[in-house]
Formats: C-alpha cells, structure tokens, sequence
C-alpha cells in the first residue's frame, strides 16, 4: 500500500524489472488482474530470460521506498510466422518479428498520471530500433475499458474482436486484439480485404465460441447422473473455478 503522502510530487523513473523486485511484481499482478500468473512467469520477468521489462518507479517517494515498483510492462519477441497476426503484416523475404505485450499495470494510486502511456512507449521505442520488428500488438479483454482507451490514445488500431478469449472464473469474455505497426510493417490488405478478413475472423471466432459453449453442455449433460450426489466433486470443480492459472500464454487483460 503506498502512502498517499509519499506522492505528491512523484518523479518517475522508468528501469528493467530485477530479481529484487519480484515480491512487488507478484503482488501488483494479483492486485491488478483478474487471473494468476505462474510462478515461472515471474521469473522469466525477473531473470529477462524470454521477457523484456521496463519498471516504473517514483524516486521522490518520501517513504524511503523510492526504488519500489508502481508500475510495469512485460513484453516478448514472437516470429511473425508464429503469431495470429501474420496475415496482417506486410509479406517480407526475411524472418520477421513482432513484439508482444503481456502484462501491463500501474498501482491504483499511481493512475492518471500518464505512467502507463510512457511505459508502453518505452516498448515502442525498443520495437522501432529492432529493425526486423515489424509491429506490437496485445490482446485486452473487452470490458477494460481504460486500457482500451489508453491503447487508442496510443493509435494502437483495434484489429480483432476474438470472442470468448478468455476463461476465467468459469465464464468466457471477448478480447480485442491492438497493433501498432513500427518500421513499416504495415497490412498488407486493401481496405476491403481487411474487412473481408475481419469478418471472416469474427465469424470464425463465434461460430467456435457457440460449439465450445455446446460441447461444454454436452459433457455437463453426460456426467450429471454420474455426479449428481458427489458433493466433492462440486467442490473441486468449484475450486477449479477460482484457481484459474493462466499458463503458457501470457496474455495481457
Ligand atoms: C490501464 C492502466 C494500465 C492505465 O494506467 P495509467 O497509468 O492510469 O494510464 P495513463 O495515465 O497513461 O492514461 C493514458 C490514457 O488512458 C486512458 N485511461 C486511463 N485510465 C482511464 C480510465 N479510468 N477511464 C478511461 N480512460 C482511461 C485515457 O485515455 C488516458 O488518457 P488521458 O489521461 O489523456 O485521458 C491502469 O488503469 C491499470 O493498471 N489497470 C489494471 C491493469 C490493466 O488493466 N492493464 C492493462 C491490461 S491490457
């Protein structure tokens, strides 16, 4: 908890995330997000082992925490060949890259004070001297509305509505899904390709979001005679529920 004494005239200095700050980079991802993240995660953040950090911190804190986090983004470097976005980039000869936000947060007291926009520019800037980079996107669950709006201010384009993105908590939610073309890796599409392909996509996307909710019916309907007086098994599936651990993928919410 910061003190809101402690802030008055924040300066705020922007470094890349240590071993030492590991403690504060979980607990602000569980303060933040709505799913946990694997403790491997944080370490790969913490060792730069596959992640590329920048931390905010405010150096006139008056609680003698100046060197502690306030905010922070975590961002990867994908081959475009791997990434969903291929179809969106400018076809090249060569191995290009993207890079990838994963988390991005500020610590409540801390917001409206434009920390989140200058770490998000810092990943611009690195993207833009990575000559073979080509954009950076994220996905943002649909209902967080300032980062959506934080992303706009930016001229991140809004590229896909991807439907049921998410599973938390044992419900789906929609992602969006912003680019932000560097080193003019540009579309490649007409603008009516590009809204062919959007509606192809958005199509795509919801028909496998009704057969994921039908398939989900389905196994419901087969195990409930089975179940139907195991109180533990609707514990632990209650558990599960709550327990949602994001794994491999990293996705930014
Ligand atoms: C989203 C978040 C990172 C924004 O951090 P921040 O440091 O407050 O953002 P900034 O001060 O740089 O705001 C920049 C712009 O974002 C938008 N924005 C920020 N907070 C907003 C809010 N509560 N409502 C609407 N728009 C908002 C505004 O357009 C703002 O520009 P403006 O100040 O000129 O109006 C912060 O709210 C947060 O940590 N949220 C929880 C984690 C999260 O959602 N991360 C993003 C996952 S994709």
């Amino acid at each position: 908890m910061v003190d809101p004494k402690a802030l008055q005239y924040p300066t705020i200095s922007f470094r890349p995330i240590l071993p030492s700050d590991r403690q504060v980079l979980e607990k602000i991802h569980s303060d933040v997000f709505p799913i946990r993240y694997e403790s491997e995660f944080f370490q790969n953040v913490v060792d730069g082992r596959d992640v590329i950090s920048w931390a905010a911190v405010d150096r006139n804190r008056s609680d003698g925490l100046d060197d502690e986090l306030i905010g922070f983004v975590t961002a990867r470097i994908i081959l475009s060949r791997d990434s969903e976005i291929e179809d969106l980039l400018r076809p090249s000869g060569s191995e290009q890259a993207l890079l990838y936000i994963l988390t991005l947060g500020v610590v409540e007291e801390y917001r409206n004070r434009g920390i989140a926009s200058a770490l998000v520019r810092e990943v611009i800037k690195y993207a833009c001297n990575l000559p073979t980079c080509q954009a950076v996107y994220l996905h943002v669950i649909a209902y967080n509305n300032p980062a959506i709006q934080l992303y706009k201010k930016l001229a991140f384009k809004c590229v896909r509505l991807l439907y049921g993105f998410y599973f938390i908590n044992g419900q789906h939610y929609d992602a969006y899904l912003f680019v932000y073309y560097v080193n003019g890796g540009r579309s490649p599409c007409s603008p009516l390709r590009r809204l062919v392909t959007v509606m192809v996509t958005y199509i795509r996307s919801a028909l496998k979001s009704v057969l994921g909710k039908v398939s989900k019916l389905e196994e419901r309907w087969s195990k409930w005679p089975k179940h139907r007086d195991s109180s533990r098994c609707l514990a632990k599936s209650h558990l599960r529920r709550n327990e949602i651990i994001q794994d491999t993928d990293f996705e930014c919410v």
